[in-house]
């Protein structure tokens, strides 16, 4: 393989950490801004892009919730999905677990129907016509309160064939995971997965929290984890997947340089982690610019980077058959 780049570009990838939301490009903001007559408070796509400098992760929250206004009818959310899916199709992208923040829309009046309706249609022809496969994750905002979430719970159920989890998401600290301990289980008894964004801007305790009163399968970022070897251990032993998304940790100061990134030492433990993109138009890169930008600043090797995109298999809530089939291709490709 010539060098880095070009084997991150020829490797099938899975991503696992994606809000669709976080997708929204300035181009499209302002082109559903127009059609749909809603106002924004920028004049440019230039104006837009240099508001999107952030010391932490509520200064990036409160511009998303404000970007996604223009989110009104059920188009609206298939264009926000297909653009999201033609970068899959550029990263060599072959399946995709997609987070939605349904509170942040249905607070503005939005259907919970046209919202679900919309993703999962371009998700649907994503399959058909490029066979991307994808899964659905439905997120609970954080911030707002436990009845809120049993009331998206409530508009989902009629949904449920096209939502495979739930997600926590939004302000993390001061809103720990135990919060949400009964709507989590209440989705798990409907036979839902269940991932929690923690350890990404609070502490271990947090992680410990969303593997035992969420029950979680998957961790969002996990970075602080490792400040508590006996979690570090413990991630390892049960290989629970961390999904990290190295781009937005720089993007929102959870680390001040990538070359301290960790996870070059996460891989040392042992530790199930990922590469994902978080919120890539807010970040500034899709899947293969936070490889590439990782792989050069952190100094991966080859073998991380093939045990990073390996991982993203193992990780998936895909039947088993499938990660087989998905890590044979990986070490065909390998092979060559
Ligand atoms: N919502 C969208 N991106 C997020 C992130 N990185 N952390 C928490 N909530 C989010
Ligand atoms: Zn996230």
């Amino acid at each position: 393989m010539a060098n880095q780049s070009e084997l991150i570009a020829r490797l099938p990838k899975a991503e696992l950490h994606l809000h669709i939301e976080g997708s929204l490009e300035p181009e499209l903001m302002f082109e559903l801004a127009e059609r749909n007559q809603v106002e924004i408070p920028y004049n440019t796509v230039e104006e837009i892009r240099s508001a999107y400098a952030f010391s932490n992760l509520q200064e990036f929250l409160d511009i998303y919730y404000q970007g996604m206004a223009v989110l009104l009818v059920r188009q609206d959310y298939y264009d926000l999905t297909w653009a999201y899916i033609e970068r899959c199709r550029s990263n060599n992208i072959v399946h995709c677990e997609i987070f939605f923040d349904p509170q942040a829309h249905t607070d503005r009046g939005i259907k919970f129907e046209c919202i679900v309706q919309g993703i999962a249609s371009a998700l649907a022809d994503a399959l058909e016509k490029h066979a991307i496969s994808s899964r659905l994750i439905m997120c609970f905002l954080r911030h707002l309160d436990e009845q809120s979430a049993f009331e998206t719970l409530e508009h989902a159920q009629p949904y449920l064939h096209l939502l495979h989890g739930v997600g926590l998401d939004s302000s993390e600290q001061g809103h720990p995971p135990g919060d949400f301990a009964r709507v989590f289980s209440a989705a798990r008894a409907l036979g839902l997965k269940a991932v929690a964004h923690a350890g990404e801007e609070g502490p271990p305790e947090y992680v410990y929290e969303a593997l035992d009163k969420l029950k979680v399968d998957r961790i969002d970022h996990g970075n602080r984890a490792m400040e508590d070897g006996k979690l570090v251990a413990r991630l390892a032993k049960e290989q629970m997947p961390l999904t990290v998304c190295p781009l937005s940790n720089f993007a929102l100061k959870v680390v001040d340089d990538l070359a301290r990134h960790p996870i070059p030492q996460m891989l040392n433990e042992g530790l199930l982690a990922t590469l994902n993109s978080d919120d890539p138009a807010y970040f500034g890169g899709y899947l293969n610019e936070n490889f590439m930008r990782l792989a050069r600043h952190a100094e991966l090797s080859d073998l991380d980077i093939i045990t990073l995109v390996k991982n993203s298999f193992k990780a998936a809530f895909l039947p088993s058959e499938d990660i087989q089939a998905r890590l044979a291709d990986v070490d065909r490709l390998i092979g060559d």
